[in-house]
This record gives C-alpha cells, structure tokens and sequence, in this order.
C-alpha cells in the first residue's frame, strides 16, 4: 500500500512534467535575429545621394562628387521624424546603383567626400560622412540604423557609358561582370566591410540592423556575386544584422514594391540568394513548410519615386494606413521610403503625414476589447490544463503562448466581454518562435444568440490585423483553429472596437 501510493505520485509528477514541456520546433525556425527584427514591423528608407539633386531614380553615374550639395543637411531631423513617427528605424542609400559613396571610402575616388560640399564642410572641421552622421543621429533618437549597399554598379559597369567622367579622376576601372578585368568582388566586399565595421565618434561600433543588397540591375552584364563572402563579413562584424537580398537570406523581398501582399503568405521560402531567382508571385507567398526561414519585407515609398521630385506629392494617412494592414497587418514588415529633399531634410509635408499616419494607427489600435484577467475558455489545454500553457496567455502580447497536447491540430478559444461591445477588427498573432503551423482558422461573434463567422484566415504567422467591412454587436467571440501541420500556438488574440 506504502509503495503502491509512492509509485503512483512518482509517477503522475513524471506525467505533469512531461506535459509541461513546450512543443518541439516545427521545422524551421526564426534565428533570434529574426524575430527581433520581425518585431520592428515599420520602418523608414532614405533614399538620398546625386539623384536627389539631378531629379532622377537611377542616375547614370554622369554627374562629379560636387553635385551632391545640400543646403542645410540635417540627419538628426530625419531621425526625430521616424521616430516621432513610431518607426522603428531607418536604411540609408550608402550606395546606389550610380556608385557614389556616401561615406568616407578609400575603394572609390566616386564618393561624396571629394566633392565641394565636403570640402567646404572639411574646412570648418565639419564631419562629412553622411552614413555615420546619420547612424549617429539614428542612436541619438533611438532608432536602429541600417544600410543600403548596391550590388548593381554603374559605376563599374562597362555596359554604362560615362562620357562625363573621362578624363577626370572619377574615370575607374571598369570592373564589374564576370568578364571585365578585375574582380567586383573584392571592391564589394571593401565597401561592405568598411561600413560594418564602422565606428562612432566615441569609438562604439555602429549597430546596423539590416542590410539592403538590391536585386535590380540595369544592364545586360554578367556579375556572379560571392553571397558567401558577403554574409560571411556580415555575420562577423554585424551578427545581428539582417541581410537582406530580393529572394534573401534573413529576409526576402515581397514581391512588388507597393507595401502589400497576399493574404496566404508563409515565412519560408525554398531558395535563397544563391539560386536561381524565384518569380514575384512566389515571393509574395513564399512556401509552406519551406526549407528556410526568410520573411517578406514589403518596401513601398511615400511619394511616387525612391528619390525626392519636387513635383510629387506624399500619399495620404489613409493610404498609408490601408498599405499598413496589407504589409504589417498580413505578417510583412513595412520598409517605408521617405526621402529627403535638397536641402537635405525630410519635407515638413512628409513628416507631418507620418504624424497623421501614426495618430490614426494608434487610434485604430488603442481599443483593445479583451484585457488581461478576462476570463478565456479553451477546447483543451496542454498537459492537462498547465497554466504555463493557459488560454489567458492570448491576452498579453508577450512571449507566452496557448496551446494543447501534441496530437491536436484543430482547437478553439472562446472568451466573454463582459457586456456588448461594438468590434470591427481582430489581431491573431500566431507563436513563431516554434516555427509556423496554421493554415486555416475563423473568428466567430456571438450574434442573436449563435456563433457567426466574421474573419477566416490561412497563413497565420507572425501578425494578422483583420477589419470587418462593418462593425458587429457582440459579446461573445471565439478564435477556431481549423488547421495546423503540428501543435497550433496562438500568442495574441485581441478584439478591437468600443465597447456599448
Ligand atoms: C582605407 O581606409 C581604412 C579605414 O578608413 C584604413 O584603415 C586603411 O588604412 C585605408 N587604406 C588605404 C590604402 O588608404
Ligand atoms: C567567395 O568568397 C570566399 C571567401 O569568403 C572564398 O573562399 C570563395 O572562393 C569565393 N568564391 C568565389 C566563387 O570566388
Ligand atoms: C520545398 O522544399 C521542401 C524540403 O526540401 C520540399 O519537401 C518541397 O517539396 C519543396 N517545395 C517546392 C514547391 O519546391
Ligand atoms: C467559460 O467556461 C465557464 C465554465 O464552464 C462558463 O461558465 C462560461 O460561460 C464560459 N465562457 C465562454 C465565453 O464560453
Ligand atoms: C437579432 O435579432 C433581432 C430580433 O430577432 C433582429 O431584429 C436583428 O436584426 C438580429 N440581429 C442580427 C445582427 O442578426
């Protein structure tokens, strides 16, 4: 009888331990930087070099250093805008397809620096490194900094005539294609590495939290680039760095440059930079149990070009705010080109629908219904009913999660208001960590006493927001996960409207 009862509680605390364990990774998985990077969600891209001044998107590389030559430069009012403005950072154009430098490099006499604006700025003891102004005033705001590098350069391209630069110091080898004398490699990985490693007045290094390297190029020329060594110099000096790359290798591109996407879009792709290039519907939709973690950025610009025309305008708050649910809301972040005109600021007209923006998103936001405490049922809960995997984990958007036994992959969540409320929207975020699972899942309002449908999803993922063509009365609703590949885990459930 003694040992009868001792083996029984042995054994039932070996059960309650096992239970209580998280689910195992499902296939593949976001690296820490991954995750901390897909939680940035919005952001700001500055595009801002010799086409700011020569009215075009992809200069010819005709124009000398002096072209570039901004009134009252101010990147510290680049920086207070985006943050303001609830950006998360922002990517500068060190380079653009043209191949003037923005920074102090000795790899190109093409650069920024031997230009008159230098020069003059020199003479007064002035910094004339643009990227490490900026990457100062991003941390003096308290955005993060990334850069933009082109792989694409005209500068070296022998298909790009510049009849401009001959004879000048600015005529250089013509090094770029895997048949022109030269390895473009090498000069590459000389820019790379010197904007990874760069340093702050103080002797910090400069934090970069993704690097851009386009995809686009212009010419018909062949240039096999080394990926590799690329990411190799990155991961060692930048290890938190996203490298970014048109089918990637932390991060893809989505597909179009519209800031949207579809709404059936997986984390995971099959193929990464080195192969052969995936067409724009797949990156838009990626590929479900893919062989590598790489989520869509969708990059979308706040006037018509990349580069600042005067004659554009910005787009609204409400298109903006319509670009963020496509983007943002379908578990894409939001890489958001707002470029500084020639005075070299960001256009008091653009910062201030950036504000506008921001004030509706947090109006539209900020009506969280459900509140931690409310009381959430669950068709079942792990291990039993763990409270480590409790269905009220749905209610604080933290690590924490819902879930249920191994062998389930379809459950439901239900939980009551309290009293009537008027909700138009939904946000489900699905607990990536683990890898993503679900396919399909509905939200359902209790309407005239039975459940009604009002959201149905596929791909899950990181983050959905779902607005409701028009508001429902309700004060019962109930998340349904109709399909997952293993263990569905739900992060976040929230209900959003006024509650009546
Ligand atoms: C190039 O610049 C780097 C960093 O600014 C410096 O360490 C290096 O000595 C320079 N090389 C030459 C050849 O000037
Ligand atoms: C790419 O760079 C690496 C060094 O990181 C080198 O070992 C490799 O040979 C290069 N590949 C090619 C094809 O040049
Ligand atoms: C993607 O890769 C996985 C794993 O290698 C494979 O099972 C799957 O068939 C591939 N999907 C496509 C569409 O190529
Ligand atoms: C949750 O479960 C309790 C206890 O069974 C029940 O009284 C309550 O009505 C349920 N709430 C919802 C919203 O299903
Ligand atoms: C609920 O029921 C009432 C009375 O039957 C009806 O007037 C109303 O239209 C119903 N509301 C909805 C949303 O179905």
């Amino acid at each position: 009888m003694h040992i009868i009862t001792r083996l029984a509680i042995a054994s039932c605390l070996t059960l309650t331990l096992q239970a209580q364990d998280a689910p195992k990774p499902y296939l593949r998985t976001p690296s820490p930087r991954q995750i901390t990077w897909q939680q940035r969600e919005y952001y700001a891209f500055i595009h801002f070099g010799p086409n700011t001044f020569t009215d075009e998107e992809w200069g010819r590389s005709q124009s000398t250093p002096d072209v570039f030559a901004p009134t009252t430069l101010d990147t510290d009012q680049w920086a207070e805008s985006f943050a303001r403005a609830g950006m998360a950072g922002m990517i500068l154009t060190a380079k653009h397809h043209d191949g003037m430098a923005l920074w102090k490099t000795n790899s190109t006499t093409y650069k920024i620096d031997n230009g008159k604006w230098a020069k003059d700025r020199a003479a007064k003891g002035l910094e004339t490194d643009v990227v490490r102004m900026a990457a100062a005033s991003a941390k003096k705001y308290g955005i993060d900094f990334g850069i933009y590098l082109s792989p694409w350069d005209i500068h070296r391209d022998p298909a790009m005539p510049k009849e401009h630069l001959a004879g000048t110091i600015y005529a250089e080898p013509q090094i770029f294609g895997d048949s022109s004398p030269g390895d473009y490699n090498e000069l590459y990985v000389q820019q790379l590495t010197e904007l990874v490693t760069m340093k702050h007045d103080d002797g910090s290094p400069v934090e970069i939290f993704e690097i851009w390297l386009d995809g686009a190029s212009g010419s018909n020329t062949v240039q096999t680039f080394n990926w590799t060594a690329f990411r190799d110099i990155i991961r060692q000096h930048q290890p938190n760095a996203i490298m970014w790359g048109h089918q990637g290798v932390d991060a893809r591109w989505v597909g179009n440059e519209d800031g949207v996407t579809v709404a059936t879009n997986w984390h995971t792709i099959n193929r990464t930079q080195d192969d052969k290039r995936y067409s724009e519907s797949e990156l838009q939709t990626g590929m479900r149990d893919g062989t590598y973690w790489t989520p869509a950025e969708a990059d979308a610009r706040i006037r018509d070009g990349w580069f600042y025309h005067a004659n554009e305008k910005p787009k609204t708050a409400d298109a903006l705010m319509k670009m963020y649910l496509q983007s943002v809301g379908q578990s894409v972040n939001l890489l958001l080109d707002v470029p500084p005109d020639r005075t070299g600021k960001i256009d008091a007209v653009d910062a201030e629908v950036l504000l506008q923006f921001k004030a509706q998103r947090d109006r539209f936001l900020n009506r969280g219904l459900l509140k931690p405490g409310f009381v959430v049922n669950a068709s079942s809960v792990r291990g039993g009913g763990s409270s480590t995997f409790a269905a009220a984990n749905v209610l604080t958007n933290d690590k924490t999660y819902w879930t249920m036994d191994d062998n389930k992959r379809v459950g439901s969540l239900t939980v009551d208001l309290g009293a009537d409320a008027l909700v138009d929207a939904f946000i489900v975020q699905e607990h990536v960590t683990l890898g993503q699972r679900i396919g399909a899942y509905a939200v359902d309002a209790m309407i005239n006493g039975s459940y009604k449908e009002v959201v149905r999803g596929t791909s899950m993922g990181y983050k959905r927001i779902h607005q409701l063509t028009s508001a429902v009365r309700t004060r019962q609703l109930r998340l349904r996960i109709e399909q997952a590949n293993a263990v569905p885990l739900i992060q976040y459930f929230q209900a959003l409207g006024t509650s009546s």
